[in-house]
């Protein structure tokens, strides 16, 4: 059996983002359509956008690896979207659906960033200053993404969806 180092965590673990980033990129817009709220809406359409930029990020981290950018199905954030997903049929037309999408969309940004701090971490670990740099950003933009829902949440959606309708 070969042996495998963080070398190898490293690059499999950059596939298992790199794929989950394209499926958040295609359920974000989803999200926004279904979202009641215009600031819910109005976050889930700007994070779209970020999620663009961090993509492109990840391609310079596997640039900076001297592989070609490429996905592995990562079973887990196909899991949370699905979720995500049972929500809006489940909740449709109901007080309480901005609550569970936001619910749904905070469980993908916790993913993101287990698994950004571990990149980040191991980047360092094998001296890769500038990967470190580029997937530290993209944790930041997660984080405050996580931070901006919880606030919506507690200052808005929440109290909406107690609402009857
Ligand atoms: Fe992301
Ligand atoms: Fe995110």
């Amino acid at each position: 059996m070969a042996t495998k180092t963080l070398n190898d965590l490293f690059h499999e673990t950059l596939k298992d983002i790199y794929y989950a980033e394209r499926q958040i990129l295609k359920a974000l817009p989803k999200m926004a359509r279904a979202a009641q709220d215009e600031k819910l809406k109005a976050a889930f359409l700007q994070h779209k956008d970020e999620t663009e930029g961090q993509v492109e990020r990840l391609k310079q981290v596997f640039e900076i690896i001297g592989k070609r950018a490429q996905g592995k199905t990562c079973d887990a954030i196909e899991g949370i979207i699905s979720e995500g997903e049972e929500i809006m049929d489940e909740f449709k037309g109901t007080p309480a659906l901005d609550a569970g999408l936001l619910a749904a969309a905070q469980a993908v940004e916790h993913y993101e960033i287990s698994r950004y701090g571990t990149l980040r971490a191991w980047a360092k670990q094998l001296g890769m200053n500038d990967a470190a740099a580029l997937l530290e950003e993209t944790l930041a933009e997660e984080s405050k993404t996580d931070e901006t829902l919880s606030t919506l949440a507690e200052t808005a959606v929440n109290a909406a969806a107690k609402k009857a309708a």
